[in-house]
Formats: C-alpha cells, sequence, structure tokens
C-alpha cells in the first residue's frame, strides 16, 4: 500500500473541548508504525482549552448524574450503532494509527460496539438496593435505599494497544453512571479517540459531559493533579501508573497495568494442537502488545516432548508483515524503538544461556515471533513485560511447581490452564495470584463485561462495564423512617 493511501486524514485533526470540535496552531503527527509515514497530524489543546474542558466537566456533573437513564443509554446505544455503521473505516484508522492487523482492528471496532451497547443495558438497570434497617429493635419502621452517585469527574488515560476498545472501557462506564469524562488518549494513537469524540457529539448529552484532549504527555500532570477531576481511570504501564498514584494520592485511582501472563499446559490435556495454536496466535496477536498477550509457557513435562515442536511450528506459520495485508497476523511494533528493546531483551537472554527456538530478529519496527526455552529466571523476558511477540517456554515437573512459577513475577493480571480436571481448576483459581484465570484457554480471553484488572504490580480496581460503574461511583445511603414495613 502507497504513502497516500495510508493517509486518513489530510488537516490537522480537531480535538473536542465540551462536546464541541476545537483547534489550535500546536500540532503533532501521527505515524503509520509499519512504515513511518504520516497518517494525520493532530492539533493540541493549549492550556486554556485544556481548563476549559475542566471547568465544562465540573459544571455539568450534578446536573448529569441527575439525567433521567433512558438519556445517558440512548446516546450509548447511539455510539454502539454509529461504530456498527462504520466498522471499516474505524478499523482502518486503528490499523493506520497502532499498526495492528486489520483483521484484529475489526475484531477491536466489534469488541467496542458491544461495550457500548453494554453500558446502555447497565445504564439502564444501574438502580441500587434496599436494606432492611429493621434487624435490630432500633431500626424498627427503618429502611436503608442505598444508591451509587458518581465520584465526579472522570479523567480517563488511555493506552495505545486499543485505541479503541481502552478507550470505551472508560467513556461508556463513565457515560451510564452520569460522571463527565476528559480522555486523554496515547500520543501514539489519538485519531480512533478523536472519531470517537465525533460520534459522541452526535448525541444529546449535555455540554461538558465528554472532552477529547490530545495533549502531550508533559502536560498530563495539570490534568492528574487537578482537584476537580477527583477519579483517574489509566491503563499504561507500570512506572506511569504508580507515578499517577503517588502524585494525586487523595484521588480515587483505578490502573490497569502491565503483565507478563502465563498459560499453563496441564498433564490432563490431551488436544495439545489447540493449546499450541491459541499460545501462538495470542502471543503474538498485535505483536504481543497486549497486557494480557501469553508470554510465559509453563508446560508439563509429561506432554512437553509432543507440546513444544507443535508450538514452536504454530509460531513459524504466523505471517508478518503489512498489517494492511489480509493475510498478515503478526505487524509492527508501536514503533521502532520498542521493536529495539524488545530485541535487545532477547538477545540479553540469549547470552545468558537461553535457547532460540525460532524467531529472534528484527526488521525495522517488526520483530520476528520468536520462542526462548532455557531462559533463566532472571532475565528480562521472564521478569518483567515484553510487551512484544516473545513466548519464553519452560518445564515443570508437577502443578504445583507450574503455580509457582507462574506467581513467581510481580505481576497479576490473568493466566490461562489448559485443563479439563475441574479440581485442578479450583485450585488453579485458589492458587494463582491474579485478577482472572481462564480455564481451558489462553490469558488474552477477556470478554468485555467481565470484571478485568490484576493484584500486585498489574493495577488496582476493576474494568468491565458493571465493575467500572462501581468503581466511578460511590454508595449513598438514605435512611427512611416510620415506615409501615
Ligand atoms: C489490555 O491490554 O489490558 C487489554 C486487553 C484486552 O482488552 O483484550
Amino acid at each position: 500500500m502507497s504513502v497516500e493511501e495510508h493517509a486518513v486524514v489530510a488537516k490537522p485533526r480537531p480535538f473536542w473541548v465540551a462536546g464541541k470540535a476545537e483547534s489550535s496552531e500546536d500540532t503533532f503527527q501521527v505515524r503509520h508504525p509499519y512504515d513511518g509515514t504520516e497518517v494525520a497530524a493532530v492539533s493540541v489543546p493549549s492550556p486554556d482549552q485544556v481548563e476549559r474542558a475542566v471547568a465544562a466537566a465540573t459544571a455539568v456533573a450534578k446536573e448529569f448524574r441527575s439525567t433521567p437513564a433512558h438519556v445517558r443509554a440512548t446516546a450509548l446505544d447511539h455510539v454502539s450503532a454509529a461504530l456498527a455503521e462504520r466498522i471499516e473505516e474505524v478499523a482502518e484508522t486503528i490499523t493506520a494509527e497502532n499498526g495492528k492487523p486489520l483483521k484484529w482492528a475489526e475484531v477491536e471496532v466489534h469488541r467496542a460496539v458491544s461495550t457500548f451497547r453494554f453500558a446502555a443495558e447497565e445504564a439502564r438497570r444501574h438502580v441500587g438496593e434496599l436494606q432492611r434497617l429493621d434487624t435490630d429493635p432500633g431500626g424498627e419502621g427503618r429502611l436503608g435505599v442505598i444508591r451509587r452517585r458518581p465520584r465526579g469527574p472522570v479523567l480517563a488515560v488511555a493506552p495505545f494497544n486499543f485505541p479503541l476498545n481502552l478507550v470505551a472501557h472508560k467513556v461508556a462506564p463513565a457515560l451510564a453512571v452520569g460522571a463527565p469524562v476528559i480522555v486523554k488518549p496515547a500520543s501514539a494513537t489519538p485519531l480512533s479517540a478523536l472519531l470517537l469524540g465525533e460520534i459522541l457529539a452526535e448525541t444529546d448529552l449535555p455540554e461538558g459531559a465528554f472532552s477529547v484532549l490530545p495533549v502531550r504527555g508533559s502536560a498530563m500532570s495539570t490534568l492528574v493533579e487537578d482537584p476537580r477531576l477527583p477519579v483517574i481511570s489509566f491503563t499504561g504501564s507500570t512506572g506511569v501508573g504508580w507515578g499517577i498514584m503517588d502524585s494525586a494520592p487523595r484521588k480515587h485511582v483505578v490502573m490497569e497495568l502491565g503483565s507478563n501472563s502465563a498459560a499453563i499446559v496441564c498433564p490432563d490435556w490431551t488436544d495439545l494442537d489447540l493449546a499450541a495454536e491459541r499460545i501462538a496466535t495470542f502471543g503474538n496477536y498485535q505483536a504481543g502488545q497486549s497486557c494480557i498477550a501469553v508470554q510465559r509457557v509453563i508446560v508439563h513435562r509429561s506432554v512437553a516432548g509432543d507440546f513444544v515442536p507443535k508450538l514452536v511450528a504454530a509460531v513459524e506459520a504466523l505471517r508478518t508483515g503489512d498489517p494492511h495485508d489480509p493475510e498478515v497476523e503478526v505487524g509492527p511494533l508501536i514503533d521502532e524503538d520498542n521493536a529495539e528493546r524488545v530485541a535487545g531483551w532477547i538477545a540479553e537472554a540469549e547470552a545468558a544461556g537461553a535457547k532460540v527456538l525460532t524467531g529472534g530478529t528484527r526488521d525495522g519496527a517488526t520483530v520476528a515471533p520468536t520462542v526462548l526455552a532455557d531462559v533463566p529466571a532472571d532475565a528480562k523476558v521472564c521478569r518483567e513485560e515484553v510487551f512484544g511477540p516473545v513466548l519464553v517456554v519452560s518445564t515443570v515437573d508437577s502443578v504445583e511447581e507450574a503455580f509457582e512459577q507462574a506467581n513467581s513475577t510481580d505481576y497479576g493480571l490473568q493466566a490461562g490452564v489448559f485443563t479439563r480436571d475441574v479440581q485442578l481448576a479450583f485450585r488453579a483459581a485458589a492458587e494463582l495470584e491474579v485478577g482472572g484465570v481462564v480455564i481451558g484457554d489462553v490469558p488474552s480471553y477477556r470478554a468485555d463485561q467481565m470484571p478485568y484488572g490484576g493484584v500486585k504490580g498489574s493495577g488496582t480496581g476493576r474494568e468491565g462495564i458493571r465493575s467500572a460503574m462501581d468503581d466511578f461511583t460511590e454508595e449513598q445511603t438514605m435512611v427512611l423512617s416510620d415506615l409501615p414495613l
């Protein structure tokens, strides 16, 4: 595909201040990760425009939390329907800015369609609960009405790896509970969030209910520290996440951080072709740039001899190349610096004695899907989050050892356990220190309505529409007295 065909827009994209398109003289370029061609220029909000967005969110907060459910649900349904109508265009935008293969970009748009639809459904049934208070003599005739009220406007800081759906996971639950939201998209991938702003602007949401501000990273601290934004929902790197937590200790901060997720192949698992195919695919989808991409593959010795060659063959079958090519499964990393970093980590592991079973090479921003074995436990590819197409295989003699090895990391987002043994499945859930355990599949499985988030260094709080709605709100109890109960 030519440079011109990659271009999504010709003039700087406007941003969204309190629901209105605005621009400024200041711009930055978005480049296509595969070949570095310019995809679009984006206008950068000035400090005054940022201030107006925050002031509008603050001003509308009280009115917005009292809007009828049907108003919020209709807006969310509109976004879902509009994304569904524009799937090809939105997927092309994601591929152009992020470099993920078109077929994965389409999956992301379909997921965002569902994310907004789930949020509309939850907005309609978000009501709270009644609590009996007459359980003791002092509470006779009393009833508690417990409802959740927004904590206040939400600052949504989104990552580059799912530039649409991880924005959706912050915007949709905020709007569902009636909390204004200010989106700070990733600097590498602001276009999908800006497109979402365009669709949100078609709704009847009140002025100030949303803003999309592609400010530079250096300007983010103003937003993070602003007391008028009491909730921060952040997805991104562990260092930046804990930095936000430290600089805003009085805020309610939800953080989805990194991981180096493990897939465990247990001795009872017989369909080794399936396990190999799933692990190969989900170690390398989006070039490994998902927090729940498989990174560590822990295999029981009784099946390792058959399984490892199947895994290597499945990885070698993955086509790398131009993400616009429908046959390509593994595209570039987000930029060449990250590809260099990943290649450096592979080289470091090799120098420490690791065997490269396949891959290990780099061409520009693209790293060949790589499988490593005999990697020392202290190598970066084991300890840190690679966020690249690298699988590290190790062999264990028992499931206890597998669980211990899976837990021997600072992270804890999700784990996948290939077993059909229900006792073992429950043991895995009890033993593994993670926010989610996927039985019979890779850790990369995520349904957008399910609670999603980590323990340990993988963060705090949960996404998944209803869980995020809980995180963005707090309970208010109204006690009714003298009731004829
Ligand atoms: C993430 O990278 O944390 C998001 C994974 C997903 O939504 O599938």
